[in-house]
């Protein structure tokens, strides 16, 4: 019998012998961890530091790959990004049988946003504003992911970000500190359940710790300068949420922190991170991410992977820094033995928590993936989500929603675009199956409706830029005829039709990671095609596809109706036709503001006053604001528009003067004045007034998404107490040490409204 084997199962009888408390599974597993641990080589533990990309591996050839013989040689911890059931059964065979030790690994795989049921990019789920639903997804992604093979998921990704240039704000809930870290807790609560050891939970990794989305402007991996009270009250929020979630591991991030690299940053993954926080996880680099250090200038490969494992970081993703030279690290005398045995200490005892040493196949049962995975009622659920997630921009007229009759004509680069529809980081998806516009719009509309399509133009006309977003082989079907060609082709079938369907916006490589841009505006071959469209003089729907904020003056001064599904997953086509078709009556709000144009950028609701604030009308000399632009967003934080009409009535306090743990209601009736059924998202804004550190001019701290049946009225009702006014601060008697959380007394402005520029407010007094 293997000696792991035999540990455990001598520790098991010893356990049930002294049955003690229900307290003694922990401690139990400690053991466990221990005496694995003390069986093991140095080589061995530093192994398990190690998690390779699992690219060369296939079935059959899997014996002979380089990774199987470090497989063999007990060097690696786990893998990630391999596929299918049968091969993680292949591969963890020969991790349990053909190891010394038999340590299972951890399968890891970037399960993003859902695993072969894709959800919206989580840009777009945040949108929803519908934190059951996010745990939803959550769940419904681990239940597939588990079932195939997946132990661990690189999820969730909460890096709040301000800079639509920067294109992984496709991946995050978008720039508010709460929002996020609501949306931090429901994911790993839906990933992770109430037991990591039960076969349909995943592990959660919480990601991109700190800061990555402040890389300086936009361009991805660069650097973040950023005072300590921004981090604490603005940034690190979403992923301490996790943290306090329970969050199983940490991913450290490629940027800098205050001038240290985030994977070699003690004070960030010790100090912060485990000290301040308690986190007894594990954290892993990112991607070559401790290598990376060497190009910061920070050290050469020997040193920086010395100081990522003395920052606290675990696990070493790619770069197999760790493996190559710890050992002489520690002849060196430049890390201790006992720095190696925590990290793989933590790392035995998550794949302990997983329940792998009992059953190293727990998540790779071929049945179940056969009975669980991409579902027809995973499949609803998805497509009930997506459209929860869309947001209606514009509708002018009232063109949406459609009618089930007559011509339509769906006409741009995304109508028909199979490939394109899920969005990044859809890994495990099957592209081939996902729902084009097309195919959604004809299934909705029925056999009434004549359905036509055109392509209409390319998604930009620069070839060499559609290469640059073409790498992933996401099909973009460029075509390579003259613009104008395509273009009338277009305009043939728009004659033809009653109204049309412009689906128009990014190609899904567009956005995501390294797809930074600096012009977010329409392409200019898809603003070419919208004019052409509109001057036929018939009603134009636009559908936007997007994994950003865009700049979208111009359509949004043009185009009657403008509907932004972002990229909605595998279920795109029939959610985003269940909208236009009014079969869902869109409730999305936005969770990151439209800028103007790309110069107002940084732009977010919840800024600062500044000393020379402007008020009143732009523009005024001497003043916050542009020559050239008001400071004004195109579309703000919160904003979204329904079929229904949503009237709200005058919001009433309970009190205005409070007075310690005293708690303030806040109530508004809304009314629901159409005769469309309708969901509304309502938020509650807080200003702190006077502060011994500027505050921002609003914060969101409360939010309800409420169904209101037309012709009713719904009382919604919220609660405020002083923990919804605290924000971090220094410790002046401690200058510098720590921070302190607190609130401080006086005047509150109470805001509540259907967006963030939109609200009534009141003011109270709060003293202590
Ligand atoms: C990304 C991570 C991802 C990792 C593994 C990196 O490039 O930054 O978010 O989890 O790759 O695929």
């Amino acid at each position: 019998m293997r000696p792991v084997i035999t540990v455990i199962i001598t520790l098991i009888l010893l356990s049930v012998s002294s049955s003690i408390s229900a307290q003694y599974s922990s401690v139990k597993i400690e053991q466990k961890v221990d005496s694995v641990l003390a069986l093991m080589t140095l080589d061995e533990k530093i192994g398990q530091l190690n998690l390779p990309a699992a690219g060369d591996i296939s079935t059959g050839l899997a014996q002979s790959t380089g990774i199987i013989a470090k497989i063999k040689e007990g060097k690696v911890g786990g893998l990630f990004n391999i596929r299918g059931v049968e091969r993680i059964r292949e591969v963890q065979k020969v991790a349990v049988e053909e190891s010394r030790l038999g340590i299972p690994l951890l399968f890891a795989m970037d399960v993003i946003h859902g695993y072969k049921t894709v959800f919206p990019i989580p840009l777009g789920l945040s949108c929803s504003w519908d934190i059951e639903a996010v745990e939803r997804s959550a769940r419904i992604a681990a239940q597939e992911a588990s079932a195939d093979g997946i132990a661990w998921t690189f999820s969730p990704m909460v890096d709040l970000s301000r800079d639509p240039r920067w294109g992984r704000i496709a991946e995050s809930g978008g720039e508010d500190p709460y929002l996020n870290s609501e949306i931090a807790k429901a994911m790993v609560n839906g990933y992770q359940g109430d037991d990591l050891s039960k076969e349909n939970t995943l592990m959660a990794c919480v990601k991109h710790f700190a800061l990555y989305g402040a890389s300086e402007a936009g361009r991805d991996y660069n650097t973040v300068d950023m005072s300590r009270l921004t981090m604490y009250n603005v940034y690190f929020p979403p992923y301490k949420a996790a943290i306090d979630a329970g969050v199983g591991t940490v991913m450290a991030s490629f940027n800098e922190v205050d001038g240290i690299p985030a994977t070699g940053n003690k004070w960030l993954m010790t100090e912060v991170l485990r000290n301040q926080w308690g986190f007894d996880g594990f954290v892993l680099s990112d991607y070559t991410g401790i290598n990376e250090m060497i190009d910061h200038g920070v050290g050469d490969l020997e040193a920086v992977s010395a100081l990522a494992l003395k920052a606290g970081v675990d696990m070493d993703m790619v770069g197999e820094g760790f493996l190559l030279t710890l050992k002489k690290s520690l002849e060196e005398g430049k890390i201790t033995e006992e720095d190696i045995n925590k990290a793989c200490w933590r790392i035995l005892e998550a794949k302990f928590k997983l329940g792998l040493f009992d059953d190293p196949y727990r998540y790779a049962q071929p049945d179940r993936a056969r009975r669980e995975v991409y579902t027809d009622s995973n499949r609803n659920a998805a497509r009930k989500i997506a459209a929860e997630s869309m947001v209606l921009l514009k509708n002018e007229g009232d063109i949406l929603p459609l009618k089930k009759e007559g011509t339509i004509a769906i006409i741009g680069p995304m109508g028909n675009n199979r490939e394109n529809m899920q969005g990044t980081w859809s890994v495990a998806g099957d592209h081939q199956k996902s729902i084009t516009l097309l195919e959604g719009v004809k299934e909705v509309a029925g056999e009434n409706v004549n359905v036509l399509y055109a392509k209409g133009a390319n998604f930009v006309s620069d070839p060499e830029l559609e290469a640059r977003f073409s790498i992933f082989g996401k099909n973009t079907y460029r075509d390579n005829r003259p613009e104008e060609e395509i273009l009338a082709e277009a305009l043939e079938i728009a004659e033809k039709a009653d109204v049309i369907i412009a689906a128009v916006g990014e190609a899904s490589e567009m956005s995501g990671e390294s797809s930074s841009r600096t012009n977010i505006e329409m392409p200019d071959t898809q603003r070419r095609l919208l004019k052409a469209l509109l001057d036929t003089g018939k009603p134009v729907a636009m559908v936007l596809f997007t994994g950003r904020p865009l700049a979208l003056t111009w359509e949004a001064e043009y185009v009657p109706s403008i509907l932004n599904a972002w990229f909605a997953g595998s279920e795109a086509g029939y959610a985003i036709a269940d909208v236009l078709f009014g079969d869902v009556n869109p409730s999305g709000k936005l969770t990151a503001t439209f800028p103007q144009n790309v110069g107002q950028i940084p732009i977010y609701y919840a800024h600062k006053n500044t000393g020379r604030p402007l008020e009143g009308e732009w523009f005024q000399k001497f003043r916050t604001n542009y020559l050239d632009v008001s400071n004004e967003p195109l579309f703000p934080f919160g904003y979204g528009l329904s079929y229904s009409e949503f009237k709200y009535g005058e919001m009433t306090l309970n009190k205005t003067s409070l007075k310690g743990e005293e708690s303030l209601s806040v109530t508004i009736n809304i009314t629901n004045e159409s005769e469309t059924d309708g969901k509304e998202v309502v938020q509650l804004y807080i200003r702190d007034v006077v502060g011994t550190i500027t505050r921002p001019v609003k914060e969101l701290k409360d939010f309800q998404k409420v169904f209101i049946p037309a012709g009713t009225t719904k009382t919604v009702s919220f609660s405020i107490t002083t923990d919804d006014l605290k924000f971090y601060n220094y410790d002046y008697e401690n200058m510098a040490q720590s921070m302190k959380y607190d609130w401080e007394p006086g005047e509150f402005i109470i805001m509540v409204g259907r967006n963030s520029d939109e609200v009534q407010s009141q003011s109270v007094i709060w003293e202590k």
